[in-house]
């Protein structure tokens, strides 16, 4: 993949992205963009591109400007990206105050993830990326952990891509969902770096040996299936190469010394009563718009409209995955239709891009990714949380959890897990910690206690226990960890 600003070019799958949008210019238009962008910054002269776009053609030379002129709207206009060299031809090179490095490849396996994976733009997350960037000038490893879907893979794909770009370095993404396993993941890691080749009996120390000393961004992308071998490979290669900038996404962190953990948190929801313009603003708001307006919906930008997809944000809780399967019903029940539909199909919702990972197709698909990684206590503990309409706190789930076969101590350890492997999100309050489930996550865990013929036994111990609190009102988003939860889903708790 060619990177020049906005614009994204891959020469494989020719095709043209702005902004993460594709975009149509045409067969001639982009041989020439070709020409351009395999002369790396150099002269292209007109007779070299009339020879080998029109060739045994005799054509005028205004075919040419009319194409270039394409290009140039593309490239930021007259002082852009193409520039002019009167009479001789044409060079693809930063504009004069652009210092930013023309071409970052990312390893050519990787083209066509690291194309899919941004083939929409990013909305909002503008305070993540900077923060983000601040990190990444001061540490190693940076892990985004956070629940299914909440937009891990794509903001760091984003802000990877960034950072490669102002260091003018390599980009390496590798997609790990699919890998499991040491001799599967230190295999594909190599592929990845020399980009092709024999991947078989490969050690750690092979992996660390082909880093080197490069300078390169790498993104261990979508790893929580293998974070034990992960976390090995990465502090060998942050112990052996200070110049490598780690980017890994995971529901769960690595745990190792050097790396830092970066909370991605749900998009944030409008407050009722928000304003018709806080609400056009609002990214989870225009993650639905826009997803809608892919599919063919459009909707009429009123108040009264703007409020029911703030409803239906709020019962996502702000996950972009949940939106866009959302923004995917909508286009046939409408959003009045999905709204009332939501609290039934929540879970199935589909319709989503063909090309997702399985895990991505619905939320329950999501969920469940996360929920065959656990150990059977784990799994015991979070479906008997779901007897909590909303925010609760540890000794609470103590409390309602703990039985013969399971103490006190052991259902602690357990919390502390689930909301490590984010399935439990954290809110912090002063000095204190409250607990939640994403709804999507609470129908789930309520689905696994019926099949375990314990939801009567559990929500009578809910509901006859005085010193069971829960929080109703969850704190504001004053941390990553902390964000609003929407009203408990309707839910046949008890
Ligand atoms: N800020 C955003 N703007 C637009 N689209 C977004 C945003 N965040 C996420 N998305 C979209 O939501 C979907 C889910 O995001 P993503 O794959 O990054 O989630 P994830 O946290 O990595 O999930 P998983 O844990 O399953 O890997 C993707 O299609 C992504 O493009
Ligand atoms: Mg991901």
């Amino acid at each position: 993949m060619h990177n020049f600003d906005r614009v994204s070019v891959s020469l494989e799958c020719r095709q043209v992205f702005a902004d993460g949008q594709p975009q149509h210019i045409g067969a001639r238009a982009f041989e020439i963009l070709e020409l351009l962008i395999r002369a790396e910054g150099g002269l292209v002269t007109k007779d070299h591109i009339m020879r080998t776009v029109w060739p045994n053609t005799v054509v005028v030379e205004n075919n040419l400007h009319v194409h270039i002129s394409t290009l140039r709207k593309l490239f930021g206009g007259k002082h852009g990206w193409i520039r002019t060299e009167a009479g001789r031809g044409y060079r693809l090179a930063p504009p004069a105050e652009n210092t930013r490095v023309p071409v970052v490849d990312a390893v050519p396996v990787q083209a066509h993830a690291l194309t899919a994976q941004r083939k929409w733009s990013l909305i909002g997350r503008e305070d993540e990326l900077a923060e983000l960037r601040n990190l990444f000038e001061r540490e190693v490893l940076v892990t985004l952990v956070g629940p299914g879907g909440v937009g891990k893979s794509h903001l760091a794909l984003e802000a990877a891509a960034a950072l490669a770009c102002s260091r003018r370095i390599k980009l390496c993404h590798v997609d790990l969902a699919s890998v499991t396993g040491r001799d599967k993941l230190m295999g594909t890691l190599l592929r990845a770096l020399r980009g092709s080749g024999d991947s078989c009996n490969v050690e750690s120390d092979d992996v660390v040996r082909e880093i080197g000393a490069r300078k390169l961004v790498l993104v261990f992308d979508n790893c929580e299936r293998c974070v034990d071998e992960l976390a090995e490979l990465c502090e060998a290669i942050a112990a052996s190469n200070a110049a490598v900038s780690m980017i890994v996404t995971s529901r769960e962190p690595l745990r190792v010394a050097c790396e830092r953990i970066y909370r991605v948190a749900p998009l944030a929801v409008p407050d009722t009563g928000a304003s018709e313009s806080d609400l056009e603003a609002c990214s989870a708001v225009r993650v639905f718009i826009a997803r809608a307006h892919a599919m063919g919906t459009d909707f009429p930008r009123d108040l009264k409209t703007l409020r029911m997809v703030a409803s239906v944000c709020g019962r996502l809780n702000g996950l972009p995955l949940g939106l866009e399967l959302a923004a995917a019903r909508a286009a046939s029940l409408g959003i009045k239709g999905l709204l009332a539909d939501l609290d039934r199909s929540l879970l199935s919702l589909s319709g989503g891009l063909r090309t997702a990972h399985p895990r991505q197709r619905t939320l329950r698909a999501s969920v469940e990714w996360s929920y065959e990684l656990l150990g059977e206590a784990e799994r015991t503990v979070l479906r008997r949380l779901a007897v909590f309409p909303s925010t609760f706190r540890l000794e609470a789930a103590c409390e309602l959890a703990t039985c013969e076969q399971l103490g006190h101590d052991a259902v602690l350890d357990c919390v502390v897990s689930l909301a490590s492997k984010s399935l439990l999100l954290v809110h912090a309050a002063g000095l204190s910690k409250y607990y939640s489930l994403l709804d999507c996550v609470r129908m789930y865990a309520f689905e696994k206690l019926e099949e375990a013929g314990e939801r009567m036994q559990v929500s009578k111990r809910y509901l006859s226990s005085p010193g069971i609190d829960t929080l109703l009102t969850a704190p504001r988003r004053s941390s990553p960890m902390a964000l609003t939860i929407a009203a408990p889903a309707t839910v046949p708790y008890m």
